[in-house]
């Protein structure tokens, strides 16, 4: 069984033949594995290999950080593609980028021989503290699924495996090792799990990463209902579960991570020693046939990704190009947002400026090679400096004196220093720092001409500045290229594109996780208590004025909305019925315009938001230009997932269509009946 093949031999046995059907090549594979093989595959070596089975042939499978481009620290300092961060991108509200970043960052990883990347970041946005937001995309489940897809079927597109993470919960960075999310079925079903859910069942996701964290008492590796019944039973997962980097340290045991599902065990073996395991199965905590079941699923992704086939089958790899570089510029171009633009102070006029002033601790600060795990390395990194000197070179001065400027931008925000936006600890503060607070009010009083451009990956307070100063840039961390997208955005060779994919609240008590320390941080357990109640929808239920909406962002043009129709006004249960409007582009400048579709249920027999994102589209219009919007809404898009009866259920009754520029801005409304 365990004897020694040599290489022409293991060529002809039956998993090397890449024309066999890949069920037929992973039993075959499993056949021929001894059970000591067996143990050796369910966990790491090296940080980010599994470790090979030479005897067969099997060499490691390689995984690399992610989520944003290959990690230096989990690919010997391989230089990558910068792209922007998750929040960015989600800003864009533009799948086909999501799908064009996937294809391409699987290029890379690709070209350094790996065959999995450790992303999407699918976390929701619960609180603006969090230190991870900037890798994960938004508050919203529905913008979640919708921008989470494609990345996994760019990056699976590849052959390369997605591994989606966090699973699930891990929404903060304070105690992740320890606490326990505290969170009920429904906000689970309705907020938590979408995307993780979509990514399964539309995109065929080939690995989840288990959280840290505890999920209502439980560690997400060896969470059995949350792996083995839900990932898997329910929605048909085929891939394997990795946990988190030494996730499984605290779990209760060998036999509960192994039953619940968990294939690997990453970087190193804790639970998953040989030892351990051989004793689990000797007392009958575990079976060589769960054993198996969790072997099965990282072979076949083993399979899936080409490991054993021949070079010349696989896709084809490429790292730093010039197309990889023009997505990560594309994708911050439309993910930056315009949050403000008194008198249309923007775009500013390169033909009639003679000098800027360009200062702030953000103005020539590199952010990628930064931020823990997400970290990554690129061959160069366009700062807001750099881009604006290349915009400007001979055309406009650049200068550090606000006194002497015609006008001044200040690049401000965060950046990925412990405290602020990184992995291992949220944010100390909601605020700026108050150095930065008082150089934007004191070069304000000196030049009213002033523009603040924020760089950071999660909601700050702007209160006590904002209202002195005529526009401001959200710009997050916008990857390599993001200084030349900064530049043309504020000189207008790029209409803002970007709308919020998370509210900013005016301050943080506002906040539905901030109502007290046992809604955040927590202690061993965090509480949930505000249910489904996550971000838009607790201000709007609330009749809390945010300082920013879910949805919101400027262009430099102007759209108009009209002509809205329902084809059906009274929708039974299996009817699908389509919403149509017609949006103008009225201002004089070409640009592109988010449309968002909420719904309200009227009445209904539990709590609802007052609206909730069904459905939206980007369109791009020229001046002038009209198209006419089409949304398909069915049944589910008015349900509820129902506690008492654990199903999604719509209940009889009116239901308002909104149809909008953000969540706060409706443009149009109507009503349909739902029939049952
Ligand atoms: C992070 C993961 C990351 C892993 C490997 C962990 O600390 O939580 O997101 O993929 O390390 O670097």
């Amino acid at each position: 069984m365990n004897e020694k093949l040599s290489n022409n031999e293991i060529k002809t046995l039956p998993f090397m033949d890449s024309n066999l059907d890949l069920e037929k090549r992973v039993e075959d594979l499993l056949g021929r594995l001894t059970l000591k093989e067996k143990f050796t595959l369910c966990s790491g070596k090296r940080s980010f290999y599994t470790k090979p089975i030479r005897r067969l042939g099997i060499r490691s499978f390689k995984m690399t950080d992610g989520p944003h481009g290959i990690g230096p620290h989990s690919s010997k300092n391989a230089e990558c593609t910068y792209f922007p961060t998750a929040i960015c991108r989600a800003a864009t509200w533009n799948p086909e980028l999501s799908e064009q970043f996937g294809v391409a960052v699987a290029q890379e990883v690709r070209d350094i021989g790996y065959h999995m990347i450790l992303g999407p970041g699918v976390n929701i946005h619960r609180t603006p503290l969090c230190g991870r937001n900037f890798e994960y995309q938004t508050e919203d489940p529905y913008l979640n699924k919708k921008m989470a897809v494609p990345v996994v079927k760019g990056v699976q597109s590849q052959k390369i495996a997605a591994c989606v993470k966090h699973y699930i919960c891990n929404n903060q960075e304070m105690n992740r090792f320890t606490v326990s999310s505290e969170v009920s079925e429904r906000a689970l079903q309705e907020i938590y799990l979408p995307a993780f859910e979509a990514t399964v069942r539309e995109a065929d996701a080939w690995s989840f990463m288990g959280c840290y964290n505890k999920v209502n008492g439980i560690y997400g590796c060896e969470h059995k209902n949350l792996i083995k019944e839900k990932l898997m039973e329910e929605w048909g997962f085929r891939g394997f579960v990795v946990s988190d980097w030494i996730a499984t340290a605290k779990t209760t045991s060998t036999e509960s991570c192994i039953n619940a599902g968990l294939t690997l065990e990453m970087p190193v073996q804790i639970k998953y020693k040989k030892k351990l395991l051989k004793q689990a199965l000797l007392e009958g905590k575990i079976t060589e046939e769960t054993l198996n079941e969790n072997i099965i699923r990282l072979l076949r992704v083993m399979f899936l990704v080409g490991f054993i086939d021949d070079e010349s089958s696989i896709p084809q790899a490429s790292r730093n190009t010039p197309e990889h570089q023009a997505i990560s510029r594309k994708i911050a171009e439309e993910g930056i947002v315009l949050l403000k633009n008194k008198n249309n102070i923007l775009p500013l006029n390169i033909d009639t400026l003679k000098k800027i002033a360009v200062i702030g601790p953000n103005a020539d600060k590199k952010m990628g090679e930064d931020g823990g795990s997400s970290q990554v390395r690129p061959p160069y990194e366009i700062t807001p400096l750099q881009g604006l000197k290349n915009k400007c070179r001979n055309k406009v001065e650049i200068v550090i004196s606000p006194s002497e400027a015609d006008l001044v931008i200040v690049f401000a925000g965060l950046n990925h220093k412990k405290g602020m936006d990184s992995e291992h600890a949220d944010r100390d503060s909601f605020d700026l720092p108050s150095e930065q607070i008082e150089l934007i009010n004191k070069t304000a009083q000196e030049n009213h001409k002033t523009i603040v451009v924020l760089i950071n990956g999660s909601p700050v307070n702007m209160v006590g500045w904002i209202e002195n100063i005529p526009a401001v840039i959200e710009a997050w961390y916008a990857g390599q290229e993001a200084g030349n997208a900064i530049a043309d955005i504020l000189f207008g060779d790029v209409n803002p594109l970007g709308k919020l994919p998370i509210t900013f609240p005016k301050k943080l008590s506002d906040s539905p996780a901030h109502v007290s320390t046992r809604t955040y941080p927590g202690n061993e357990k965090v509480f949930y208590d505000e249910g489904i109640f996550v971000g838009y929808r607790h201000f709007d239920t609330k009749n809390i004025k945010p300082l920013f909406s879910f949805g919101y962002g400027l262009s430099y043009t102007t759209f108009a909305y009209d002509n809205l129709k329902i084809d059906k006004k009274k929708v039974s249960e299996d009817d699908k019925f389509t919403v149509s409007v017609d949006i103008t582009n009225s201002g004089d400048r070409a640009g592109a315009e988010v449309a968002q579709l909420y719904v309200q249920d009227i009445e209904c027999s539990v709590d609802r938001p007052l609206k909730e994102l069904k459905v939206f589209k980007k369109i791009k219009l020229e001046p002038g230009e009209k198209k006419t919007v089409i949304f398909k809404l069915e049944k589910r898009d008015l349900s509820f997932f129902d506690e008492i009866n654990n199903c999604w259920k719509a209940e009889k009754g009116i239901f308002k269509i909104l149809i909008g520029s953000s969540s706060r801005d409706i443009r149009l409304q109507a009503e349909i009946e739902y029939l049952g």
